[in-house]
């Protein structure tokens, strides 16, 4: 049987939005579309991390795409989790193709109190892409952030998009998006939700841009590293 055939089963018989990223092969080869294909330049960015002998958490793994990524740059070990267990079955599938020890895929829904995450830490906390357009809009990311802060007192990754226009990305209106945010951050009718994390994190944390900004609307995710 062809190498993927049982996970290109697996996929087909899912909601076309659980396959957000695409599946690809050990040489970065497109093996299974999904909604996202991979940013090369983000790959670069999460690249500077030095994952070399860590514990990693990866919460929001889909098909584990970053959470296979760390455990190739160095990571000790990597505990990816996602609340679609579907999914998560085709994340195991494709990690015995890889025939990859170090990644351990759980079902885990983080926005549940006492989740199986609760009270655990890992050297590193990973949020990648998981900050989407219905939580900036439904202002869930400070109650997320603050989840994935108390899983690592030493580093955490996140990446998220710079800025979303409020009306015409998220559908909703300036007066709605100052329910959930401080008027700084709603400048132009966009979300500033890069300068947002920065400052829910500044206080408390070194921060370093993994990403380089330029000016102006960007929607490739921008990743930053959190490090005390
Ligand atoms: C946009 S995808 C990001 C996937 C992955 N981090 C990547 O960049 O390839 C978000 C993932 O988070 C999962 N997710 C959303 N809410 C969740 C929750 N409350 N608990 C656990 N997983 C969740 C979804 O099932 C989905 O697989």
């Amino acid at each position: 049987m062809p190498r993927f055939e049982r996970l290109r089963e697996l996929v087909s018989g899912l909601d076309p939005e659980h396959v957000y990223r695409t599946i690809y092969d050990e040489n970065l080869c497109p093996v299974i579309n999904g909604t996202e294909p991979l940013d090369p330049q983000g790959l670069d960015d999460f690249r500077k991390v030095d994952f070399s002998g860590k514990n990693v958490v990866d919460l929001g793994c889909n098909f584990g795409f970053f959470a296979f990524e760390a455990r190739r740059l160095g990571a000790a070990s990597v505990l990816a989790v996602d609340r679609a267990e579907k999914v998560l079955e085709g994340a195991c599938m494709l990690k015995s193709i890889f025939g990859m020890d170090g990644v351990d895929f759980l079902g885990c829904d983080i926005e549940t109190p006492d989740n199986c995450l609760a009270g655990r830490t890992f050297d590193v906390a990973m949020l990648v892409e998981f900050i989407g357009k219905t939580f900036v809009r439904q202002g869930f990311i400070p109650a997320t952030l603050a989840f994935l802060e108390q899983l690592s007192h030493k580093e955490l990754v996140v990446s998220v998009q710079k800025t979303y226009m409020i009306r015409k990305e998220l559908g909703s209106t300036v007066e709605e998006m100052r329910r959930h945010y401080p008027e700084a951050y709603l400048q132009g009718g966009d979300v500033l939700v890069l300068e947002y994390v920065r400052d829910f994190f500044k206080d408390r944390w070194n921060i370093e841009m993994l990403s380089d900004l330029c000016d102006g609307y960007e929607k490739p995710r921008k990743f930053l590293r959190m490090y005390r």
